[in-house]
């Protein structure tokens, strides 16, 4: 058994990237940010909250991952957590140190089982500190939005290249300036800056290093 653990910022390419590697491997892949984005709904559902009563929130929810599907409650909410509304609660809730330890627990019980390419902010440094393979994925903050500007047109999403800059390094400053487990590269993570590679070459540059060590 061995764990994959894939860090970066948000429109870094991880989620894509992870996936494919996690077919290409043949095991299971992995999204924490799911899981943030799920506790994120329902706190909007619920509407105002304190952070006392997100303790309370934790105690009464269940979180599940199966097969690329994320579940809150007991119900699949995959698709419910890709709005941008989610997108901004998810950064801003997961400061806190009570969720993060929740959620945390989660992940490591899951790649306790089986082996796993494992994506998010803390996965090398905090989740899976011991994970076989550690890649930290960064492209520059105008290749990374209009990536995501790109994947939102072809959704139909209607929003202007200026707003996804805006809220990308929205995220990025909350992600790198939270006091507890901040997004950063773990010492021994191998620094993937895709800028100027396509997602082929992104692919292949990971696949080689993890197979090149290990012959897979
Ligand atoms: O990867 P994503 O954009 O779906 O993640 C949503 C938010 O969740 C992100 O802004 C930061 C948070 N997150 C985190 O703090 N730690 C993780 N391991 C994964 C996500």
């Amino acid at each position: 058994m061995y764990s994959v653990a894939i860090d970066g910022p948000a429109g870094s390419g991880k989620s894509t990237i992870a996936k494919l590697i996690a077919h290409k491997l043949n095991i299971s892949y992995i999204d924490t940010g799911a899981m943030y984005r799920a506790i994120a709904l329902k706190t909007l559902r619920q509407g105002d909250l304190q952070e006392q009563s997100l303790q309370q929130l934790l105690e009464d929810t269940r979180i599940d991952y199966d097969r690329g599907k994320i579940y809150l409650d007991g119900r699949d909410v995959s698709q419910d957590i890709r709005g941008d509304e989610v997108s901004a609660q998810a950064s801003k809730i997961s400061k806190n140190p009570a969720l993060r330890e929740y959620l945390v627990g989660i992940q490591q019980q899951i790649a306790q089982k089986r082996s796993v390419v494992m994506e998010g902010r803390d996965i090398g440094t905090v989740v899976l500190p011991r994970a076989k393979y550690k890649f930290y994925l960064t492209a520059d903050v105008d290749t990374r939005a209009k990536r995501r500007y790109e994947q939102l047109l072809a959704k139909g999403t209607k929003t202007t290249l200026e707003e996804v800059k805006a809220s990308i390094e929205q995220r990025d400053d909350n992600d790198i300036n939270r006091e507890h487990s901040p997004l950063k590269r773990a010492e021994d993570a191998i620094l993937v800056d895709n800028t100027h590679m396509d997602l082929h070459q992104t692919l292949d540059y990971i696949l080689d290093k993890v197979r090149g060590e290990n012959a897979l």
